[in-house]
């Protein structure tokens, strides 16, 4: 036996007595994505752990998540299998920087992407994912808001609305590194795919895809299209799901350089050792969380397309 179904093997039995359920996002390495119980955007993983009745959450993924998650279950342990998983974006914005902000643009609401701090979802109105970030935006019916941390994110907002949208200028280093000549070059090189981007990257490359979507919206997309080859303009992790999930189809990075560091730091090991010990536990100090879910409620509360 392999090393990874042993692994494995022991990794959903102790999951089974301890009632614990295993959440992975999308750019989690493919052993980690097979071997949870779930795997998802950002969306679609803080509904399920709004939903689970575990009594522990593993979160593979980043710390935002699993403060995510905590904030959503604090009955529950929400434990981190690698506690500095971090993500570049969310530690753009801090609260002060935000408090900062609200005193220059006084009465407009805030709408904060989920890749953020709980204390940054504390001081917003609402929080928003790369899936529905338009319909929450419009949900407001203010003539003006300010989204955070994102600008990219905002940007592509924007062309989906009359509201004014001020921005923060965070951005995530992995998606807005991507060039027009390196997705020039994966369009040459792979004549007649179809392009997918993520709204985290820049303006001028969403300009060239044929469609922008979360990571989610993109495997769902692919499975509802009649093409066989697509270009994907997000981080490289998603091209083991969309391979796995569509094995008739082909995929192609839109640049090698696209993966998050941080979202790969997470093992099969570090997954084992967090079950057995059941630490490291992600919390979120109670006056925070309650002003954080506030801001995720009113999230979830938003219809979806
Ligand atoms: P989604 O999976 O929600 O599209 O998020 C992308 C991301 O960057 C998560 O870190
Ligand atoms: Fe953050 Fe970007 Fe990594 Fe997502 S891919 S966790 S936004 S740095």
């Amino acid at each position: 036996m392999s090393n990874i179904s042993e692994l494995t093997g022991d990794i959903r039995e102790l999951a089974r007595e301890k009632n614990a359920i295993i959440l992975a996002h999308n750019y989690q390495i493919p052993e980690v994505q097979d071997v949870a119980d779930l795997t998802g955007d950002s969306l679609a993983l803080s509904i399920q752990a709004s939903r689970t009745e575990a009594d522990i959450i593993v979160f593979c993924g980043v710390h935002f998540m699993a403060e995510a998650a905590s904030i959503i279950c604090p009955d529950k342990k929400v434990l981190l299998p690698v506690p500095d998983a971090g993500c570049a974006m969310a530690d753009m914005l801090s609260a002060d920087e935000l408090r900062a902000e609200k005193v220059r643009l006084p009465g407009v609401p805030v709408v904060t992407y989920v890749n953020s701090a709980a204390e940054v979802k504390a001081e917003s109105d609402i929080c928003c994912t790369s899936a529905n970030a338009v319909q929450v935006v419009k949900s407001l019916r203010s003539p003006e808001v300010l989204m955070t941390p994102d600008r990219n994110l905002a940007m592509w907002t924007q062309r989906h609305t009359d509201q004014k949208i001020h921005y923060w200028d965070g951005y995530c280093p992995i998606h807005n590194d991507l060039t027009v000549a390196a997705v020039r070059k994966a369009l040459e090189d792979h004549q007649g795919a179809v392009l997918m981007a993520h709204p985290e990257c820049p303006p001028e490359v969403l300009d060239m895809a044929d469609a922008v979507r979360s990571t989610s919206g993109m495997l769902a997309y692919v499975k509802e299209s009649g093409r066989r080859e697509f270009i994907v303009a997000t981080e490289n992790g998603l091209l083991y799901p969309l391979a796995k999930q569509n094995p008739e189809k082909k995929f192609y990075a839109a640049s090698p350089d696209m993966v998050c560091k941080d979202m790969k730091k997470t093992g099969l090991e570090e997954i084992l050792r967090a079950l057995r010990s059941e630490e490291p536990v992600v919390t979120v100090e109670e006056l925070v969380r309650k002003r954080a879910m506030k801001a995720v409620e009113r999230m979830m509360a938003v219809p979806r397309d």
